[in-house]
């Protein structure tokens, strides 16, 4: 497979096949993603991964954990302008069309929603964590981080889907992977193969034309 292969295959896979993966493939897949460009090389992510028994014993932790839970971030701005704005509500669209579910069955779209906290039955994921000393040039190097790990993933065979849907849930997240004080969540990502079969893998999601948001400038 080569990098186009790998970007071109890669999608937020949303269905999972119950086939585990080995710790020691996600090892791996970390170390070479570590190769990720970093400003000052500060190399800024944190990571957890929650594989095997943890797995069982973090869904479980989390069905159980009944603390109402403050918000690590605010994930979208308060009023997004166009063309965000657009972008946003398609994406939604497309999923609730594909799966079936009607602009008004709010319980049916909750019901969809809820399925991050199982990490879409992925067998394995991790969190990354970010020092809070950290502002948005870090940010973006963990951007850089998990879709290298994301590539590589295609390139092992795996699927992936990144999650700030954890950011919601981030303090029993951090109650149970006990990270310091000093570190907040960004987001979830499950890992694992995609179930096929499953609609929900079917999405292809938009992009909005380069010309749109590239600029050839010629002076
Ligand atoms: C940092 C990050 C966080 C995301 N969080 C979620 C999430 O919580 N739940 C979810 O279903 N998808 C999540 N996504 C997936 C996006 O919706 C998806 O990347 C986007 O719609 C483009 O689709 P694609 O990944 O299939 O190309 C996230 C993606 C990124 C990069």
């Amino acid at each position: 497979m080569d990098v186009s292969e790998a970007v071109d295959s890669r999608l937020s896979v949303r269905e999972f096949l119950k086939n585990p993966v080995e710790d020691s493939l996600i090892a791996e897949l970390l170390e070479k993603a570590s190769r990720s460009a970093s400003g000052g090389n500060l190399q800024p992510w944190k990571v957890y991964v929650i594989n095997n028994e943890t797995m069982q014993s973090f869904l479980k932790f989390q069905s159980e954990w009944s603390e109402p839970e403050t918000p690590a971030y605010a994930i979208y701005p308060e009023k997004l302008s166009e063309p965000y704005r657009t972008s946003r509500f398609e994406v939604g669209e497309q999923m609730y069309s594909i799966l079936g579910i009607e602009r008004d069955d709010k319980e049916g779209r909750f019901k969809q929603m809820l399925k991050n906290y199982e990490f879409f039955g992925a067998p394995a994921a991790f969190f990354c964590y970010v020092d809070r000393q950290m502002g948005s040039p870090q940010w973006s190097d963990l951007g850089m981080f998990l879709q290298t790990f994301m590539l590589l993933a295609r390139e092992a065979g795996l699927d992936t889907c990144a999650q700030e849907a954890w950011s919601l849930k981030q303090e029993s997240v951090t109650a149970f992977v006990e990270a310091p004080e000093e570190e907040m969540l960004f987001c979830g990502m499950a890992i694992g193969y995609r179930d096929t079969k499953a609609s929900i893998n079917k999405l292809r999601t938009n992009r909005r034309p380069v010309e749109t948001w590239a600029h050839f400038l010629k002076k």
